[in-house]
């Protein structure tokens, strides 16, 4: 049968958005275990999800994928397809080109064993971190880290290039030299920086060592979202102990937070945070919605945004001249007498800790660049998996001046590696610096756009994201994106200068030279 380009392309959007419904339940399957799924469900649950992941590979990794590719004119020296395409088609196919050629060279058996894997080691994992085990999750990590290395190999990612691989998967284009040489300057500045504030009196947060009532906090999240803009009509927002989004269409966006008695602040930001994910989820043009590239150009990309929310407007002073008398109302007695300067600088306290997501805005990146260099070492055969701990340790040390005395508040603190994602942190730490190359633009292109945000009105901060950011979805690989929106590639400095800035202020720290 011979078509034509317009009947080749639908074909080929349709297979598309065939298997992202599938990927899409897939990870409702996922949301489920990680929100509601009672402890002992995992077991068939993992092979549900191996199910479904297998159907999704193999039913896009057909010879009519194949074909359409070929057909299209795509291939590993011109993926774009036939230069005749229009921009947004050559886009879409040089996406799916890339995908195809990643998963062609995995085996079903295999995406399926790496599936069932990580769904059992990540139920290993909440038991050894509650338990403070890091035996009884090492086996589980050995088997993951191999699954890894020969995932990497079979793209072709040999040896100490595996990580490499890895990396390509969150950050595509970026490889572990370029993020070491941008994490370099900044490991040395923030470990400057963090000394100095380290020898300033901390700012007075005494306050906020008391009980906040969790239905109280949930009424909080509520009325959060409610001035962020989430739409809850596309999405939800539930609980889970490991704060995601998730996207499981163009209008059901999940977020999830998690409530303390005795932290107010956490979740918080952790509800600012995804909701900054989810701001960029519910909004890709109708061009591209359902489809591929309906999702963000990288991982990093993705966390430039959640960040951006978070860091740079959710703790900025003028988002606390706007917010903290809603915040009052729901906490008055808490909150009684405690003026808001005096809560702004609370929420910008600066202080190594041992928990990464607790970490402040400064401190932040330190715990990043040092799952980067641990992961690296992993992949390069520096490390065994079984030296882990004592690794983590001497890191801790040497980047934020302190050591957990447990494997729960150190190495066994965060789900990543339980699910496989190895490459994937260093997504957190260039998506700060992305976002201050972002926020820097937005800066130029509306000067005092910080000044609607005392009245907690965000529409032109968004509306600009969308224009530069959202709209293009997956079009561009993050190093493309960067250009095109900023001209510049990506560097450390603008985070840099923000943080002195900032935390100079806060800390009246000397000034450095500009
Ligand atoms: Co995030």
């Amino acid at each position: 049968m011979i078509m034509d380009t317009t009947e080749k392309l639908e074909k080929l959007h349709a297979l598309d958005r065939e298997c992202r419904h599938l990927e899409r339940v897939a990870a409702l399957l996922d949301w489920d275990q990680e929100c509601y799924l009672p402890e002992e469900g995992v077991g068939e649950r993992a092979e549900q999800s191996a199910l479904l992941h297998r159907w999704a590979h193999e039913r896009f990794i057909c010879r009519e994928t194949g074909d359409l590719l070929a057909g299209l004119g795509s291939g590993a020296a011109t993926p774009r397809g036939d230069p005749s395409l229009p921009e947004l088609e050559g886009d879409f196919v040089a996406l799916l080109w890339k995908k195809y050629d990643r998963e062609v060279k995995l085996p079903g058996d295999f995406v399926a064993s790496c599936v069932r894997a990580e769904r059992l080691a990540q139920s290993a994992w909440a038991r050894a971190r509650r338990d403070n085990d890091f035996p009884a999750f090492l086996p589980h990590l050995e088997t993951l880290i191999d699954l890894a290395r020969q995932r990497a190999a079979w793209w072709g990612y040999e040896g100490s290039r595996a990580y490499d691989g890895l990396l390509d998967i969150y950050e595509p284009g970026l490889s572990q030299e370029d993020i070491a040489g941008v994490f370099s300057p900044l490991r040395e500045k923030l470990s400057s920086i963090l000394k100095e504030i380290a020898s300033q009196p901390p700012p007075e947060d005494a306050f906020l060592d008391q009980d906040f009532d969790p239905d109280t906090q949930r009424r909080l999240s509520r009325r959060l979202l409610e001035v962020l803009g989430f739409d809850p009509r596309r999405g939800r927002l539930d609980e889970s102990a490991h704060p995601f989004t998730t996207t499981l269409g163009a209008d059901d966006v999940r977020i999830t937070t998690r409530y303390h008695r005795r932290n107010l602040l956490s979740n918080i930001f952790s509800v600012i945070h995804e909701a900054g994910h989810a701001a960029y989820e519910m909004a890709f043009p109708p061009e591209i919605r359902g489809g591929s590239l309906a999702d963000g150009a990288s991982m990093g990309i993705h966390e430039s945004q959640s960040r951006f929310w978070e860091n740079v407007v959710g703790r900025s002073r003028p988002f606390w001249e706007g917010f903290y008398p809603v915040l009052l109302g729901f906490f008055p007695d808490q909150l009684r007498g405690v003026p808001e300067e005096v809560f702004y600088r609370a929420v910008n306290r600066v202080q190594p800790s041992l928990i990464r997501i607790e970490a402040d805005e400064l401190s932040y990146s330190l715990h990043i660049i040092l799952r980067f260099e641990l992961e690296r070492s992993l992949f390069s055969g520096d490390l065994s998996p079984a030296d882990l701990p004592q690794a983590w340790a001497r890191g801790m040390e040497d980047l934020l001046g302190i050591v957990p005395e447990t494997d729960t508040e150190g190495v066994l603190q965060d789900i990543h590696w339980s699910q496989g994602a190895f490459g994937y942190f260093p997504s957190y730490a260039l998506g700060n610096l992305y976002g201050l190359q972002f926020r820097k633009k937005l800066a130029e292109d509306i000067p005092g756009f910080e000044e609607p945000v005392r009245n907690l009105a965000f529409g032109e901060i968004r509306r600009w994201l969308e224009e530069h950011i959202y709209r293009w979805g997956r079009r561009l690989e993050p190093a493309a994106l960067l250009r095109k929106v900023t001209g510049e590639s990506l560097r450390a400095e603008p985070f840099i200068d923000y943080i002195e800035g900032k935390y100079g202020a806060l800390y009246h720290l000397p000034v450095s030279s500009p």
